[in-house]
């Protein structure tokens, strides 16, 4: 069974071709070259240019995975959450498909193909706990079976994508914030002691009280010798980590799953992979993490989930 799967939630243009279980390709169109001069994703912009792009990528598409359309048996794409005019533009593109193709159309959660980003070069073991992050979501789900998606916690306020994102716009460092955090991280210390909100008993987050912290701090010492942009990031980062896997050891705490997962844009982060991974040992738990190229918005994860939709179907 061949599926084609379609991601426009947000600024990447993306096609996926499945084969059972097997990805032939899985091309993605970054718009964030464009949005950078913006210090951010502007919706109108990018469904535009999501328009503009679609059909170059669905062709390299077809083309890497020496894939006829007409052999195509599904159509998947990102039914939600995301931005409401990328959506639409993904949703009219699928629903022609489909009717001309005239074959099932499965409309796909962008979080739950997240999630399922770990099942390309896994499986995954049940029950388990995924610890979904992104530039719009944070959340922890609890899995008892295959697509039982219960969330057990989420941000009240801003995603520690996000949180990312605005740190590094304040620092001057651009648009994506979360990989030019990383980089100056790596170079920095964390020795500055911003706070870790809600340090309570749920499983929920919250990001924007550390978001300020930072920039109280810099507003405070920005024209002090000791100034060091790259302490800032190692500190804003180490906290945002540990604020991430204080929840994550309650929510293991009380569910005691078999395996974690690690979803979303901000898995890429390389401090946060190494926690999950140091916990799992430690606990002795399958660790699932998505493959790099797995982590940031792209279709192969749609199809993925669309594939595991069907075969549960059965
Ligand atoms: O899942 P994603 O591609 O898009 C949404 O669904 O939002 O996630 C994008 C987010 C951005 O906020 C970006 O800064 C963050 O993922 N991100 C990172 C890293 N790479 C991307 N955050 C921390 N460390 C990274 N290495
Ligand atoms: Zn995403």
């Amino acid at each position: 069974m061949k599926i084609l799967a379609i991601e426009t939630s947000c600024d990447e243009t993306s096609v996926a071709i499945l084969e059972n279980e097997k990805i032939l390709s899985n091309i993605i169109s970054t718009q964030i070259n464009i949005h950078k001069k913006y210090g951010g994703v502007v919706p109108e912009i990018a469904s535009r240019l999501h328009f503009e792009n679609f059909g170059f990528v669905l062709q390299q598409a077809l083309t890497k995975a020496n894939v006829n359309i007409k052999d195509i048996d599904k159509i998947a794409y990102t039914k939600s959450p995301g931005l409401i005019g990328c959506l639409h533009i993904g949703k009219m593109i699928a629903k022609t498909l489909a009717c001309y193709l005239e074959v099932e159309l499965i409309p796909c959660n962008h979080l739950h193909g997240h999630i399922y980003s770990v099942a390309i070069s896994n499986n995954i073991i049940f029950p388990t706990i995924a610890l979904v992050v992104s530039g719009g979501h944070s959340q922890i789900y609890y899995l008892k079976k295959d697509l039982d998606f219960k969330i057990i916690g989420e941000t009240l306020d801003d995603a520690v994508g996000e949180a990312f994102d605005k740190v590094s716009r304040m620092l001057g460092l651009g648009y994506p914030g979360g990989s030019a955090i990383q980089k100056q991280a790596k170079i920095g210390k964390p020795k500055i002691g911003f706070p870790i909100a809600l340090n309570d008993e749920s499983f929920n987050f919250s990001f924007s009280g550390l978001k300020v912290s930072v920039l109280n701090y810099i507003n405070n010492n920005k024209n002090k010798n000791y100034f060091n942009i790259s302490d800032i990031c190692a500190s804003f980062q180490e906290t945002a980590v540990k604020n991430l896997m204080l929840k994550l050891k309650k929510a293991y705490k009380k569910f005691y799953p078999a395996s974690i997962i690690l979803a979303g844009g901000v898995s890429a982060n390389e401090l946060l992979r190494n926690e999950i991974n140091n916990f799992c040992k430690k606990n002795k738990i399958k660790c699932l993490l998505p493959e790099q190229k797995y982590c940031t918005d792209n279709a192969a994860m749609i199809a993925i989930l669309a594939y595991k939709k069907l075969s549960n179907c059965k």
